[in-house]
């Protein structure tokens, strides 16, 4: 039986904490931390994640901005919209919310966002400073799934890591960062032979593909760590991990449910990304 890395339950702590010091910097400079969250159609999933960030977002008195457009809105209609926001001095953080639709080119939707506005990490002079093991911007997920593990104080130093899942938003920026702690990274797709072999390997599974129950628990090294970001909604609406949690969870060391694991900290660091875009944008007022 593992622990439970309780993803729910770091993030509302971690809420309580920004809640007060959310309070501190609006009181010392007038204006709130400003999030901006542009959505371009009317992808389901999207639509539910966009409302939940702003709400969350609200929850600690950070300023949301939600920019809804239709599914018709052109890529140079786009790169305007992200102009403006670029050019705002009251605006902090920008999100665009990803995937967009297929007449809309998204690398060059990233590289319009000014980096030090970059809330997701996803510009490619984030990206490089990640991998270079420099300070930036750190995407929300990753974060997440590393201050999880901190928090259960895992040392991840000449562990095996293996990384299920290649996707910029998850599997590679999170390999980055474990690779950052020592770890001996491997990354997995869809291409990757005996994918068993691998995982059967790993110290530290992370698992970042939406395909429900992937991984079963013969699959899992006794004693392993076991981070699940993979979703799938079924036709009911249910939502299912990538890792068979009922079975893993008794081979496992630790794990993470879905929901209530790593869902809720890429919220929790997508406001910390956001004060600590705020906070740039200030001092460099100043
Ligand atoms: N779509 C799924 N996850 C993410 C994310 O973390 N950021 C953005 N911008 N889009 C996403």
């Amino acid at each position: 039986m593992s622990v439970i890395l309780d993803g729910r339950a770091l993030s509302y702590q971690l809420k309580e904490s920004m809640r007060d010091k959310v309070r501190t910097l609006f009181f010392q400079n007038g204006r709130r931390p400003t999030l901006a969250v542009v959505l371009v159609g009317n992808n389901p999933d999207s639509q539910i994640y966009v409302r939940s960030k702003i709400k969350a977002c609200e929850s600690i008195g950070l300023e949301g901005r939600l920019m809804e457009y239709d599914e018709s809105l052109s890529e140079p209609e786009l790169l305007n919209i992200i102009q403006r926001l670029n050019g705002d001095p009251e605006v902090d953080a920008i999100l665009v919310q990803l995937p967009l639709p297929t007449h809309i080119c998204e690398q060059t939707v990233i590289e319009a966002i000014a980096q030090e506005k970059d809330v997701d990490g996803f510009h490619p002079l984030n990206v490089v400073s990640l991998w270079q093991g420099e300070k930036c911007i750190v995407p929300c997920t990753p974060k997440g799934i590393m201050r999880l593990l901190q928090e259960a104080k895992l040392d991840l130093a000449g562990k095996r890591a293996v990384v299920v899942g290649r996707g910029n938003i998850v599997g590679k920026p999170t390999a980055a960062l474990l690779l950052r702690e020592n770890a001996t990274v491997t990354i997995t797709h869809t291409f990757t032979q005996n994918l068993k072999n691998h995982t059967l390997s790993a110290d530290v599974l992370l698992v970042a593909v939406g395909r429900k129950h992937l991984i079963t628990a013969d699959m899992v090294k006794p004693g392993a760590i076991v981070i699940d970001v993979g979703l799938y909604r079924d036709e009911q609406g249910k939502v299912w991990g990538g890792v068979d949690f009922e079975h893993v969870k008794e081979v496992a060391s630790h794990i993470t449910p879905v929901p209530g694991g790593v869902g809720p900290m890429t919220i929790a660091m997508l406001m910390e990304n956001t004060i600590e875009c705020y906070l740039h944008n200030i001092n460099k007022q100043h």
